[in-house]
This record gives structure tokens, C-alpha cells and sequence, in this order.
């Protein structure tokens, strides 16, 4: 960690890539991914991913980061230092939000008519500072149901140390789990001794922390990947899991599939709340920015598509069905690791990354609420980092317990059917649900809005330039025939450069690919053809009977 001026910085290039890929990948890759691709039908889902990583994720991760070192503040300060002093753009958009509030409460969704509309009248208020806040409350959202997961491998740490995870078949891992996460204080446990970590660290200041541990566990993460992949492969019946997750079968996808890869891409890229915002705050002015938005893009694609690779061969060659949801890695893996000689060992050590890594990231989440309340609400760092702390933490105390059991906090299921007429299974899947697939997707279509069309991309190429020539600076034609450097293609003139390319993407590819995810869950652009209808037979009496008979004079 070193001081340039007044803001401390990361103590290297790589140390910025390592912090944010610290950030990135966490339970998203190696939980949340394969469970989703298992439920979403398998390879052509993976397909729908990686072009959301590439179409959307590259380049709002690059507004991300941008935007924070321009700025070097929290989301909502960043937002709030370039809020025009009026925008057509956000009026535009808030007069939108308001008529269609108010269409919805005609239509008698009174939840959501009241909820729209006044988001429309916040967006007059505020304009983009808005986008910042969202971020924040995501934040709390977030991490509340994240948190709990985190507990779960802190229990399976346990279980591991005590050698009650050698299953071999399916029921008992799906006994195991069960009885696990619908235990009356186990679950809780677990969560308030994960969030204690979390606190303690972003109470002490996060930044030297987390480059120093980063270094060491995230390679070592990779590697037991690569080991429980090997073993996967080689169990008899690996190969039909291979080709459900590498053969795309499109017809599996549902309506719902694309926001849903949408959404985990941003999950898994920890993008679209202003965690990467904070982070880039924290960048040095001669980093590259492109670059390291690359680097962080393609480690933390790697590592999901290899979770993927270590689980789905053996949940077919193990006999679970790839669908099971959220308990996939708490029961496939346990089985892999029986095995493998020294099963229990691999067990215990693969659990304590999984629970690093999702510290990692946790702490990339509650230090953006933190940064709010210090730079913002002037509180000193300990208040900000215990209140929002704790204020996450009673919040996964509802979701931990409405996965064990939803009647025991009745009244909360009661008021969200009441209010929003919409039921999930659990104030879990709730929380995940909004955040996942609402607010982070809505959080990077602004983003991206706002440095297209209101910061523009002049400024934010200004701002990227420094320690990044080849970006703006050189014919993309060139750079990528490696001649950058040849006389006769220094030209000044350059047309088609990365920087112009990027800009395309965030004026009108992504802000378009993600409201197309939206339509296509409301059900307004369904891709699937309707089915055609089915041939009468054509009965030769029935046309006799329609032809006119014939007047003889
Ligand atoms: N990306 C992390 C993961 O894959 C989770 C995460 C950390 C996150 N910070 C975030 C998700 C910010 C969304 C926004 O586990």
C-alpha cells in the first residue's frame, strides 16, 4: 500500500488486478454458476454467459473503473461530483418510470405501481446520484443472503474436520444438507461468525488485507480446481456431463434464462453496484485500466467455467440430477472427495478456500456501504463498518431462517405476497431475486447510460488514457497486427480505434442487449415462435358446400 497525495493507492498494477479479482471471484463462480447452468438446461446457457460477459460485462467493468479513479470516491459520490445540473436524459427517464407507476397502479399491482412511480420522482430529484444509492442498497441485499451461503461453508468446514461428509450416494448428501440448512441455530451460526470476519476486517481498513491475502489463496484455489476437475473426468460416466455442459441444447433455455445469465454475469463480475467503482477509486493514474479490466474479466470467467467443469461430470456420474439449485457444490463435491485418497483432508482445505473467497468478496461489498457512510454521512470507519454490519446481519438472520422454514416469519411472507402479489420460496430466493436479476442489471444499463451519454465518452477516455496508450491512441487495424510501433502506421488520423469500439458498445450494444434481457422476462419479446397450427384435412364435401350454386337460365 503506498499514499499518492491524500488517497491511499494499491501497491502495484497487479495489485489492483488481484484486490478486484479477489472482489470477482467468490461464491458467484463456484456456487451460484454451475447450480444456475444446471437449472437453466446446461451448455447453451453457458454460451448465453459468455456473451454477456463479453457484449455487456467488458466494457461496463471499464465505465467501472473508470469512473472511480476519475472521481476517487464511494459510488454515490461519484455519481454525485458528475450529476449534471440537469439532464434530459434522467427527466426522460423519470417521467418513463412515473407513467409506467402509474399504468401498473391502473392495472391494480399496487406494489409495484407505488415502488415505480416513486423511483420516477427520486430520478427528477436526484438524476444519476440515484444510480450510486442503488448500488448501496444492493449492497445490503446482497450481502445479506451472500452471507449466509458463506456460513453454509463454514459448517461444511466443520463437518469436514469432523468426518461426517464421507457420502457415497446421492440421499446422503442430500440428508446431509438439508438437515443442515434447515437446522434451528447451525445455519445462523455460521452466518454470525462469517459476518463477524467480514466486519472485522473492513472495521480495520481493508485495503493492505486484502491485496496480501489474494496473493496467496487464489492460486491455490485454482489448483485444487484443476485437481477436483481431473478426478471428476476420470469417474466412470463423466462423459455425459461433459456434453450437457459443453453441447448446447438451445431449446432448453426459458424466458426467464436470459436475465438470468444476464444477471450472473454482473453477480459473478461484481459489477453494476459500484463495488469495481470503489475499487478503481483506489488505482494509480499509470495503470492501465483496459488491460486490467481484461485480466480481472478472464480470471474470473475461467474460474466459473472450471467450477463448472469439476461439477458436472460428476453430478452425472454420481447420479444427481443437474437441476438440484443452491445445495449443488455442499452435495456434489463431498462425494468427489470420497474418492480421492486422504478424501476428508481435500474436503476440509477445498471448504476454507470457498469461505476465503467468498470473504474476499464480501468485503468488496460491505466496504462500498461502508464508504457511503464515511464519505458521505461523515461517520468515522469502526460506526460504519458495525451498524451496516449489523444491520446485514439481521437481515440474512431472515433469510437463513426463511430457508429452514418460511411459516416461522409468516408476517414477512404475508406483507410481500400482500404487497407485491409476487411468492417466492423463501425471503432468501427474495433477496436474491431483486438484487440478482433487478437491481444489478438496472445498475449497469445506468452506468453505462451515464458515461455514453452524460460524463460522455471524451471525458472518460481522457481519463483512461493516462497509462493506457494503445487504447486511444493507436488504429485497432494496427494494433492488432502488432504493427503499432511500424512508422508507416502512426498516422494521427485513426478511425477505428479501441476506444472507439468500446464507445459503441456502451452507447448502444449494452444498454440494448440488457433491456432486451428485461422485455424477455416480462414476457413482451418472446424470441420462442408460437406453434403452428395444426393442418385440417380438407373434405371434399365441406368445399362442395361452400361453392355457390350455379344459375341456369
Ligand atoms: N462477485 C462476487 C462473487 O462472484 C460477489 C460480489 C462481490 C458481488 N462484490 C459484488 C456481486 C458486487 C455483485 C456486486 O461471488
Amino acid at each position: 500500500m503506498k499514499k499518492s497525495g491524500s488517497r491511499e493507492n494499491w501497491s502495484s498494477h497487479l495489485g489492483f488486478i488481484l484486490a478486484a479479482t479477489g472482489s470477482a471471484v467468490g461464491l458467484g463462480n463456484i456456487w451460484r454458476f454451475p447450480y444456475v447452468t444446471g437449472q437453466n438446461g446446461g451448455g447453451a446457457f453457458v454460451l448465453l454467459y459468455l456473451a454477456c460477459i463479453a457484449i455487456i460485462g467488458i466494457p461496463v467493468m471499464i465505465c467501472e473503473i473508470t469512473l472511480g479513479r476519475h472521481t476517487r470516491r464511494n459510488p454515490v459520490g461519484a455519481f454525485k461530483q458528475l450529476n449534471p445540473s440537469s439532464c434530459a436524459l434522467a427527466h426522460f427517464i423519470g417521467l418513463g418510470m412515473m407513467l409506467c407507476g402509474g399504468l401498473l397502479l391502473c392495472m391494480g399491482t399496487f406494489g409495484w405501481g407505488l415502488l415505480t412511480m416513486l423511483m420516477g420522482i427520486l430520478v427528477f430529484r436526484f438524476r444519476w446520484t440515484l444510480v450510486g444509492a442503488i448500488g448501496v442498497f444492493a449492497g445490503f441485499t446482497i450481502l445479506s443472503f451472500y452471507s449466509v451461503v458463506a456460513g453454509w461453508t463454514i459448517g461444511y468446514i466443520v463437518k469436514a474436520v469432523t468426518g461426517s461428509l464421507q457420502f457415497t450416494d446421492v440421499t446422503a448428501a442430500e440428508n446431509v444438507f438439508g438437515s443442515f440448512i434447515t437446522h434451528s441455530y447451525w445455519p445462523l451460526l455460521c452466518h454470525l461468525v462469517f459476518m463477524l470476519m467480514t466486519i472485522y476486517i473492513v472495521y480495520h481498513g481493508v485495503r493492505g488485507g486484502i491485496e496480501k491475502w489474494s496473493k496467496i489463496l487464489m492460486p491455490v484455489l485454482f489448483l485444487l480446481l484443476v485437481l477436483l476437475i481431473i478426478r471428476g473426468l476420470t469417474l466412470p460416466g463423466a462423459i455425459e456431463g461433459v456434453r450437457f455442459y459443453l453441447s448446447p441444447d438451445f431449446s432448453k433455455l426459458t424466458a426467464q434464462s436470459v436475465l438470468e445469465a444476464l444477471g450472473l454475469a454482473f453477480f459473478s463480475l461484481s459489477l453494476g453496484m459500484g463495488a469495481i467503482i470503489t475499487y478503481g477509486s483506489y488505482v494509480d493514474k499509470n495503470d492501465n485500466i483496459f488491460t486490467a479490466a481484461l485480466a480481472i474479466t478472464a480470471l474470473d470467467t475461467i474460474v466459473a467455467l472450471l467450477a463448472g467443469l469439476a461439477m458436472f461430470p460428476a453430478v452425472f456420474a454420481m447420479g444427481f440430477a443437474p437441476s438440484v439449485g443452491p445445495g449443488l457444490v455442499f452435495q456434489v463435491l463431498p462425494t468427489v472427495f470420497n474418492q480421492i485418497p486422504l478424501g476428508a483432508l481435500w474436503a476440509v482445505i477445498f471448504f476454507i478456500l470457498l469461505c476465503v473467497a467468498a470473504l474476499t468478496s464480501a468485503i468488496s461489498l460491505l466496504e462500498v456501504v461502508t464508504a457511503y457512510f464515511i464519505d458521505e454521512r461523515n461517520w468515522p470507519r469502526k460506526k460504519a463498518a458495525l451498524v451496516c454490519g449489523g444491520v446485514i446481519f439481521l437481515l440474512g438472520c431472515l433469510c437463513a431462517v426463511s430457508v429452514a422454514d418460511w411459516e416461522r416469519i409468516k408476517w414477512l411472507e404475508t406483507s410481500i405476497v400482500a404487497i407485491f402479489g409476487s411468492t417466492h420460496d423463501s425471503f432468501f430466493n427474495v433477496m436474491d431475486d431483486i438484487s440478482s436479476n433487478w437491481l444489478l442489471p438496472l445498475g449497469g444499463l445506468f452506468i453505462a447510460l451515464f458515461v455514453g451519454w452524460v460524463w460522455g465518452p471524451n471525458q472518460a477516455i481522457k481519463e483512461i488514457r493516462h497509462g493506457s496508450k494503445n487504447f486511444a491512441d493507436v488504429h485497432l487495424w494496427s494494433l492488432l497486427a502488432g504493427l503499432k510501433d511500424d512508422p508507416s502506421h502512426s498516422s494521427d488520423v485513426h478511425v477505428v480505434t479501441l476506444a472507439s469500439l468500446w464507445g459503441i458498445f456502451i452507447r448502444f450494444i449494452s444498454p440494448v442487449a440488457i433491456l432486451i434481457a428485461f422485455l424477455h422476462t416480462i414476457g413482451w419479446l418472446d424470441i420462442k415462435r408460437p406453434e403452428p397450427e395444426p393442418v385440417q384435412p380438407i373434405v371434399i364435401e365441406d368445399l362442395l358446400e361452400k361453392i355457390p350454386p350455379v344459375e341456369v337460365e
